[in-house]
């Protein structure tokens, strides 16, 4: 009798494990059967009532369901770990194998890259950089560089006024008065960077505002010569070893003598072309010896001391160089050029 319950448990047991598709079914399953009231437990509890010589028979027999059961209970454990890791992995699969998701990359804006072009060349020629303000006033914009009021030559540069005093300023000369107040007596070396305003009518060629970097050079001797070999190794290093550089006269209130920096056409070599309006050569800088008087407005002796100055836009040479034919696309923020560079 006992022997009957005991294998017709076992086979229910076992089937019913059959259908088992979780672990909580699967734990439930344990209670029902070998739970401490579970069936098994309670019918093994059965045998110590049996008449004795039935007990052994019975016993080893329960003991053998027991064992079955729990090695198929723990089977059944490791098959549904088994599908519940398969069923995550292909439910949540992923493919390594997909390129990820590229991360935008800032980068530096060209103004910014031909800069720093132009800083690393003239750092190897000893000059420091000196930051002027943008906002100036007229003392130093103008009266200081050797243009009173009313100077007629003011009229080189079209200036934003903020009031009658202030501007912003339309070259980077006036930190040349800056950087000699500051460092006088001591010699003086320096490029001056930054931007500068101009009132003037937006066009291909032209924007109101830009970059340029000044140059000054202070000392006991400084001469035309030096101006000339700085300005054709600047050149040379910017724009090719093979550069011929010339030098023409020219006038600047601030300087005497004056040039101006032409470099044969970086498009044609020289054999005149559209961008050279057929010359064959192209401007690209203002330069000459620093004035006397512009010497004292700075606090220098000029029958002591002798400088040259240059000053040179940053976006014109950028566009010959990288072929831009439109200055107005420095500054519109357009991804689509500016990440070409
Ligand atoms: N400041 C002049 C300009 O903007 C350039 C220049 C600088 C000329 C220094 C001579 C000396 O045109």
């Amino acid at each position: 009798m006992m022997l009957e319950e005991l294998r017709e448990l076992k086979e229910k047991a076992l089937q019913e494990l059959e259908g088992v598709s979780n672990s909580k079914e699967l734990e439930s399953w344990h209670i029902k059967y070998l739970g401490k009231k579970g069936r098994l437990t309670v019918l093994m509890r059965g045998i110590g009532r049996l008449p004795p010589q039935e007990r052994p028979a019975a016993g080893r027999l329960g003991n053998e369901v027991k064992a079955a059961l729990e090695s198929a209970y723990e089977a059944k454990g490791e098959a549904l770990k088994r599908e519940e890791l398969e069923r995550t992995l292909r439910e949540e699969r992923v493919d390594v194998t997909l390129p990820g998701r590229p991360v935008a990359l800032g980068r530096l804006h060209l103004s910014t890259q031909v800069l720093r072009e132009i800083y690393r060349i003239f750092a190897e020629m000893g000059f420091q950089i000196f930051e002027a303000p943008e906002v100036e006033t007229d003392l130093y914009n103008f009266e200081l560089l050797n243009m009173p009021p009313h100077h007629p030559a003011r009229d080189m540069w079209d200036t934003f006024y903020i009031n009658e005093q202030v501007l912003l300023r339309s070259h980077t000369s006036p930190g040349q008065i800056r950087v000699m107040r500051k460092y006088c007596p001591e010699p003086i070396r320096v490029i001056l960077p930054g931007k500068c305003y101009r009132y003037e009518q937006v066009t291909a060629r032209s924007e109101f505002m830009f970059h340029q970097v000044e140059g000054l050079a202070v000392g006991r001797r400084v001469t035309m010569a030096d101006l000339k070999g700085v300005l054709i190794e600047f050149c040379r290093q910017m724009f090719g070893a093979e550069r011929k550089v010339r030098f023409r006269c020219s006038y600047f209130p601030f300087t005497e003598p004056s040039v101006e920096v032409d470099i044969d056409c970086i498009i044609c070599g020289g054999k005149g072309c559209r961008v050279c309006k057929h010359t064959g050569w192209l401007q690209i800088l203002g330069a000459g010896m620093v004035h006397p008087q512009v010497l004292a407005n700075g606090g220098y002796d000029p029958t002591v001391f002798s400088g040259f100055a240059f000053g040179m836009g940053v976006e014109r040479p950028a566009m010959l160089k990288y072929r831009i034919d439109d200055i107005r696309y420095f500054f519109s923020n357009d991804l689509r050029f500016l990440e070409q560079f």
